[in-house]
């Protein structure tokens, strides 16, 4: 199956976030262009949208459609949405204006709001915005068949009810988002953490983990059909607990479906992830060097008040922890800067654990204020914008060194890298990632291609990559 990205733009987000999320993006998929109708879907936000939109593609696919990236020619149009941030809502308003335009177009066309502002915004999206047909949260994606057929027939229709049970373990994706090499898996869904800053727990409701032989089963599937890596997907996965299954076994069974499939998982959670996941992840070669893990601060009563659950010394022992038994293990993470009451003392216990943790990478964000969420109604978001951005600069700068100075330290390493494809500069290279996540970029050479594994030099860096060639 050939799939054609149109757009990519990257946003992290789900605290893990990749390097290569495709913000905005629709898919073209060739083998589905003689369907007599045709979905166009946009996806926002974290990886567990972009792997959910997999899903909605398999349903929609059961019901005949096929797939295009120009809107001018759907039928359908989907957008799945995050509501993480403020900014992360505009983009998509701006997108629901933009296809109010195509609509006055194509006045035949349907119009689908997915994921969190779906159940958000709940029917705010249908009375306000005409020009929205369907309303689908994050665990009614089942019903989008008899959905579309209401809004065919002029209803416009509704469906956001969150439930404890949803895994769609028996669903089987329609890998879109896809190099052939790489793909994430579900493992479960929701969040029972309640930090009190987000509105994931309010969006995707209650933690309910997926029967572990699904995942197994299908790892086995995408390995068979090629696929090299698979990332384990969940808020929280170190809490992921299917009958007797806990994470650190679930990583071991995936391991052991073949040596040559890489196994990546996110997030992990500070205050849940144990020894036994870090000695499981030493134990096997295939589970990569690669830990995200959100700090969120450094300040403990500023955790507490984000409820984290835990301090900045149980953040340092984790990360201490990490390093001992897995000394070449690749960690990044997530800040927020600004949060309600935040002092300057406060937001440098933030910069000293960035400048003692020197994280390879980090997503920073200022925070912004959710409507719902435990800390719009219990604190005041009173850090002026400004200055919101001035500490966020702050923690930039330090985390550029701290990236361009990670990568200084790979010079003349030699890694396994496992090939994803042509560079984005020149079809005469190749890119793929190391072990720690890093993104290599080497000259090609006869008789490779994806998938495939080659050891590559490292001899020269930026800040964001590193740059080599096969020995
Ligand atoms: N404001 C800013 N950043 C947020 N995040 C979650 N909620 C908010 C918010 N209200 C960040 C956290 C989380 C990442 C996915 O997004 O750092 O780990
Ligand atoms: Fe992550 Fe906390 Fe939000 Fe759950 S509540 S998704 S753990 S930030």
């Amino acid at each position: 199956m050939k799939t054609k990205i149109t757009q990519k733009v990257f946003e992290p987000l789900l605290e893990k976030n990749i390097d290569e999320s495709k913000q905005g993006l629709a898919y073209e998929n060739i083998i589905n262009q003689s369907s007599s109708k045709k979905a166009y879907i946009e996806t926002y936000g974290c990886q567990m949208n972009f792997s959910d939109t997999e899903i909605i593609a398999s349903v929609l696919t059961d019901l005949g459609y096929g797939f295009t990236a120009n809107v001018l020619e759907s039928d359908l149009a989907l957008i799945n949405t995050c509501s993480i941030r403020e900014n992360a809502e505009e983009k998509v308003w701006n997108k629901l204006k933009e296809l109010k335009s195509v609509k006055k177009k194509n006045p035949n066309l349907l119009v689908g709001v997915m994921g969190c502002m779906a159940e958000r915004l709940k029917s705010k999206l249908l009375e306000q915005e005409k020009l929205v047909d369907i309303v689908v949260g994050p665990d009614a994606y089942r019903d989008l068949p008899k959905l579309i057929e209401s809004a065919e027939s002029g209803i416009r229709s509704i469906n956001v009810l969150l439930s404890r049970e949803e895994t769609y373990a028996d669903i089987s994706p329609i890998r879109l988002n896809t190099n052939g090499v790489s793909a994430f898996i579900s493992i479960m869904r929701g969040c029972n953490n309640m930090c009190t800053f987000c509105v994931v727990p309010f969006t995707r409701g209650r933690e309910r983990s997926r029967d572990y032989q699904s995942i197994l089963n299908e790892a086995q599937e995408l390995f068979d059909n090629g696929y090299r890596e698979v990332t384990l997907l969940g808020q929280n996965v170190d809490s992921y607990k299917y009958e007797d299954c806990n994470f650190a076994q679930l990583l071991e069974k995936v391991a052991l479906i073949n040596p040559d499939l890489r196994i990546r998982f996110s997030t992990s959670h500070p205050k849940d992830i144990t020894d036994e996941v870090l000695f499981t992840m030493k134990k096997y070669d295939n589970i990569c060097n690669y830990i995200h893990l959100p700090a969120q601060s450094g300040n403990t009563e500023i955790l507490e008040k984000m409820n984290r659950g835990y301090s900045r010394e149980w953040y340092i022992n984790k990360v201490n922890r990490i390093r001992e038994i897995l000394p070449d293990c690749a960690i990044s993470t997530d800040i927020i800067v600004g949060f309600c009451g935040e002092t300057e003392e406060q937001f440098q216990d933030t910069v000293t654990l960035m400048e003692w943790a020197k994280f390879d990478f980090a997503y920073m964000f200022f925070y912004s204020e959710r409507p719902g969420t435990p800390a719009s109604k219990k604190f005041v978001d009173d850090i002026p914008e400004e200055e919101k951005k001035r500490r966020l600069q702050i923690i930039i700068d330090i985390q550029t060194k701290n990236s361009y100075q990670s990568n200084l330290n790979d010079l003349n390493k030699t890694y396994k890298i496992l090939i994803e494809g042509d560079s984005k500069k020149s079809s005469l290279d190749f890119c793929g990632r190391n072990d720690q996540n890093k993104m290599v970029i080497f000259k090609k050479q006869k008789g490779l291609q994806p998938g495939d594994y080659v050891n590559v030099k490292v001899n020269q860096v930026t800040s964001a990559t590193l740059i080599g060639e096969i020995i």
